[in-house]
């Protein structure tokens, strides 16, 4: 990118240099740190679609910036339409992508793709400050000694900031709460336990990984006094879509009586979508859950005709929700009935 402020930008799995765009494969992680270069759109659609980039933020974030790089590449209007549809598409859930989509769209009818690279610096530079306000709301909810379950990858993979759910934590710790997390290991792929294990150990916050089937458990004993999770998807009423597993660990925090907060940037909150229902659920490939696959290398356990179920996310209702966490203010239900969500800030 020409742009002088973005040849240095560097989040923890995203950077923007002189060359282009490059991506840290997260599926690689923790056992490699390899950089994807992403020189065209139809890269980074395959790069979106097997999760080497992931998290709601930070696809929306990189698909931006690809536009922004194709229309600095001289692409002309029909090209930079198409791509807009193609990366539109790369993934069904996380609203954050056609939200990011969208907003370079609406640029490209009024001012031309002449003003395509600012506007994806622009949403780039805004996640990171969206990420800030989410850490510095959330932390004020989470209190000395507080032991914080937390599912997925909600940190700096999941966003170009300091993360949604794992950004709070993260700013709480280092507010001196002395804080200790809890990880869902997140199957089928694993992001719990690869992921935010590898950004938990880079922070040095204190935590114990758990298999997912162990939070009940965990809870019944009164050893979890806090649940933090991200969210692809808001509904105006509150239900939201995050990774397969939130919506029981919800459940299990109402029974409980443990507190439960969806920690997400305005970003993904879809307007037009009125309740949980109504949102898109990526369902992905059965290899996923007949196995294993990544740096540590390929195994699968299942028979391989086993017919599998394989959901990428789950719809939480928002009777279960304590709070709505966004960069902008902490909601309640009673916020929520008054259409906080869609307000914005
Ligand atoms: O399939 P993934 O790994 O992209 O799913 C990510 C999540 O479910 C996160 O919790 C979500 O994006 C919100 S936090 C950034």
């Amino acid at each position: 990118m020409n742009l002088d402020y973005m040849k240095e930008f560097v989040s923890t799995g995203l950077k923007v240099d002189s060359r282009g765009i490059w991506i840290l494969d997260q599926t690689q992680l923790p056992q490699r740190e390899t950089w994807l270069p992403s020189p065209h759109p139809e890269a980074m659609i395959q790069i979106i679609r097997e999760l080497k980039v992931r998290g709601a933020p930070l696809i929306g974030v990189a698909a931006a910036l690809q536009i922004g790089l194709l229309a600095e590449h001289g692409a002309d209007r029909v090209q930079i339409e198409k791509a807009l549809i193609d990366l539109r598409e790369a993934r069904p859930t996380a609203v954050n992508l056609m939200n990011a989509m969208d907003r370079m769209s609406d640029v490209l009818q009024s001012s031309g793709a002449a003003e395509l690279p600012a506007e994806a610096e622009r949403i780039c530079l805004e996640d990171v400050r969206l990420s800030d306000g989410m850490a510095e709301n959330g932390a004020r909810l989470i209190g000395a000694g507080d032991f914080v379950l937390t599912h997925c990858n909600t940190g700096g993979l999941a966003t170009v900031g300091i993360g949604t759910a794992l950004g709070c934590v993260i700013r709480a710790a280092r507010q001196g709460k002395g804080v200790h997390v809890f990880v869902d290991e997140t199957r089928p792929l694993l992001q719990g336990g690869r992921l935010t294990t590898w950004e938990l150990e880079q922070n040095k916050i204190p935590y114990t990984l758990i298999c997912d089937n162990m939070a009940a458990a965990l809870m019944q004993k009164g050893r979890v006094t806090r649940v933090l999770v991200g969210a692809d998807r808001i509904a105006a009423n509150g239900d939201f879509a995050n990774k397969v597993g939130t919506y029981g660990l919800a459940v299990l925090s109402k029974f409980h009586g443990v507190p439960f907060y969806v920690v997400a940037p305005q970003t993904s909150v879809d307007r037009d979508c009125p309740h949980g229902a109504e949102i898109p659920v990526e369902e992905r490939h059965p290899f996923e859950v007949r196995g294993a696959r990544g740096a540590f290398g390929n195994v699968e356990w299942a028979h391989p005709e086993a017919k599998v179920w394989n959901p990428a996310f789950d719809v939480t209702p928002e009777s279960l929700v304590t709070a709505w966490v966004l960069d902008h203010g902490v909601f309640d239900r009673n916020d929520v009935k008054l259409g906080a969500l869609t307000k914005g800030a």
